[in-house]
C-alpha cells in the first residue's frame, strides 16, 4: 500500500549532472592518473556513484558496504554496525567514499573509521549533499555537491521507506 506524496523538486537533473561533471573534475586533477578504490555506501549512494564514476578517468575498481543504524529509524543514532563489508582489502590503495548525504556526520564518522582500520594510503570523502546546521561531528568533506536546508529528501539514490529512490532529481517530500 503506498500513499501518494507531494514532492518539491529541490535540484533538478541537469543542476545534478553539471556539478557531478565539475566534481568528477576535481577529482580527475587531484588523482591525476593514481588508480583509486572507490566505495560506495548502499543503498543511497547507487545513483550517484554511478554517474560520477563514469566521468572519473582514473583506473578505479568500485567497491560497496552497507551500514545498518541501531535504534530509532528518523534519525542518526550515531551507533552503526557494518552490514555488509568490502570485497577487497584497501591496504595501501587511494579509496574515495562516496555518500549520498550527510546529515548528522554520525553514519559517515562511524564508516571512515572502520575504513582507515583497513589503513589505505588515502582516504577521501565525496558527498553529494549535506543538510545545513545539522552536523553533530566535524566531517572533512573533500568533495560536496550541494549544501541544503534541512528538509528531507529524496530521489537521486535517496529514499523515503525504501521509495524515490529512482527519481532523476532531488525533491523535498
Ligand atoms: P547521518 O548519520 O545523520 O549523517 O545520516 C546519514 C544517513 O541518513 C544518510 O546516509 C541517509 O541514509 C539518511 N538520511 C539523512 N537525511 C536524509 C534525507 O533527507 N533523505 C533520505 N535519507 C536521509
Ligand atoms: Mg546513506
Amino acid at each position: 500500500m503506498s500513499t501518494k506524496r507531494k514532492l518539491k523538486i529541490l535540484i533538478s537533473t541537469e543542476k545534478l549532472q553539471a556539478r557531478i561533471r565539475e566534481l568528477a573534475d576535481e577529482i580527475n586533477k587531484a588523482y591525476k592518473n593514481r588508480s583509486l578504490v572507490v566505495v560506495g555506501v548502499l543503498k543511497g549512494s547507487f545513483i550517484f556513484m554511478a554517474d560520477l564514476t563514469r566521468l572519473i578517468q582514473c583506473p578505479l575498481t568500485c567497491d560497496f558496504l552497507r551500514v545498518a543504524s541501531y535504534g530509532n529509524r528518523t534519525y542518526s543514532s550515531g551507533s552503526v554496525r557494518i552490514e555488509f563489508d568490502l570485497t577487497q582489502p584497501i591496504k595501501g590503495r587511494n579509496v574515495l567514499l562516496v555518500e549520498d548525504i550527510i546529515d548528522t556526520g554520525l553514519t559517515a564518522k562511524c564508516v571512515i573509521e572502520n575504513l582507515l582500520t583497513k589503513k589505505p594510503c588515502s582516504l577521501k570523502i565525496c558527498a553529494l549533499l549535506k543538510k545545513r546546521g545539522r552536523e553533530k561531528v566535524k566531517i572533512k568533506i573533500d568533495y560536496l555537491g550541494f549544501t541544503i536546508p534541512n528538509k528531507f529528501v529524496v530521489g537521486y539514490g535517496l529514499d523515503f521507506r525504501g521509495r524515490y529512490r529512482n527519481l532523476p532529481y532531488i525533491a523535498v517530500v
